[in-house]
């Protein structure tokens, strides 16, 4: 587990650790809510009954496939990677940024308890990071410089100043890549009564329920694949990017 502390990108199930790479990392405030509760994450977050159903719909909307490297913004404890493997398979990569070295951790025991060697983990801040190291880094742990999609969930609501991670996570893809966004905001329809106690859930896991980052998907992506789940507190985009224009 020391290496995962010590190395900027890990490569999972290899028997040579990733070497150290110096990243614009700063270890978060003692206070980090993530950096404190990373064993109890999964049973704490309310995955089952609440959330596991925007992860599956944004990955359906997503859809990787075989042999795609796939790059997972926050992935925390690594709940995507299960969703995902079946995607991409074995010939394919899952990139796992997260800032937090103890969900690291845990996403890293995840990856080892299934056996899945195509998992590459990455501690850097998705706002703070220079994307050129941060591509470097993932290169350095043997994947590609380019992913073919991205997808953040529950996460870019809780990165203040999320459109810097966003533009990061964005220059992280093949020109053209899918990018997919699933976020919450609050309830609607008849559930408006359970607005306090999704707002108090959001507030307690860091989010700004207000953020709606899926917004730059609606935005600067084409061919947008629209969902929601949970009365409405669960938004789902995914789209392609749009190639750089040349000329
Ligand atoms: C609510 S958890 C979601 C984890 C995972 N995506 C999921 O669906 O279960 C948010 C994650 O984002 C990470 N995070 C927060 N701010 C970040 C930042 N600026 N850069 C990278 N990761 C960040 C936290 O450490 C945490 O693991």
């Amino acid at each position: 587990m020391l290496e995962m502390a010590l190395a900027g990108a890990v490569r999972c199930g290899c028997s040579a650790v990733g070497e150290r790479i110096r990243t614009n990392w700063k270890e978060p405030a003692l206070g980090d809510k993530y950096t404190r509760f990373a064993p109890f994450y999964d049973l704490l977050s309310g995955e089952y009954p609440i959330y596991h159903a925007g992860r599956v719909l944004g990955i359906n909307a997503l859809a990787p496939s075989k042999g795609q490297q796939v790059v997972d913004v926050g992935c925390g404890t690594g709940l995507n990677f299960a969703l995902l493997q079946q995607r991409i398979g074995a010939s394919g990569t899952i990139v796992g940024i997260d800032r937090s070295a103890q969900m690291l951790r845990q996403a890293r025991r995840r990856a080892k308890a299934q056996h899945w060697s195509n998992v590459i983990l990455v501690q850097a801040d998705m706002v703070l990071a220079d994307p050129a190291t941060l591509s470097a880094q993932i290169v350095s742990a043997g994947g590609s410089a380019l992913a073919d999609a991205a997808l953040a969930t529950y996460s870019l609501s809780l990165m203040g100043g999320w459109e810097q991670a966003w533009a990061t996570t964005t220059s992280l893809l093949a020109p053209g890549g899918r990018v997919g966004v699933v976020d919450m905001q609050d309830p609607v329809g008849w559930a408006r009564w359970l607005t306090p106690l999704a707002r108090l859930a959001c507030t307690w896991g860091g989010s700004d329920i207000h953020a709606a980052p899926w917004r730059a998907v609606e935005e600067q992506c084409t061919e947008v694949i629209r969902a929601s789940a949970r009365a409405g507190h669960l938004q789902i985009r995914a789209g392609n990017t749009m190639p750089a224009r040349t000329g």
